[in-house]
């Protein structure tokens, strides 16, 4: 079902900063940083030469990532996504198995124009994971 990793998303509180850690500390190849109203969130792509990070911002309020940085103040690992080559495919094999699916279980299109879905952390060692359709 799994194809490579996408993209690992870390949750900051500070984009500018960590932006800047991996910039000039890291030396790595960051993208400017792009607000997603949508999704409640400022993100800055961090280019590696086998995936991406994604640092994430709150933007707004009700950001979906406000109470992982009110739990985690300095920042943490939000989640990782994989990439599936049939998101209903995946989803249906997953739910039938047990898994939960977040929300309605209806795709999302992702901050990459592609549709995404987010499972359950306690169903995945207590990450996160977001399927995305490439
Ligand atoms: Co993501």
């Amino acid at each position: 079902m799994l194809g490579r990793v996408n993209h690992i998303a870390i949750a900051v509180p500070d984009l500018a900063a960590a932006t800047a850690v991996y910039r000039d500390t890291l030396g790595a190849k960051v993208s400017q940083a792009q607000a997603l109203p949508e999704h409640g969130v400022t993100v800055v792509f961090v280019e590696l030469p086998n995936t991406k990070v994604e640092l994430l911002e709150p933007l707004g309020e009700g950001s979906p990532i406000g109470a992982f940085l009110a739990k985690n103040a300095s920042g943490g690992m939000h989640h990782i996504c994989y990439e599936v080559e049939d998101i209903i495919a995946a989803r249906d094999q997953l739910a039938a198995g047990g898994a939960r699916v977040l929300g309605d279980g209806t795709p999302k299109i992702g901050a990459h124009g592609k549709p995404v879905l987010f499972l359950h952390p306690k169903d995945f060692q207590g990450t996160l994971v977001e399927l995305e359709q490439v």
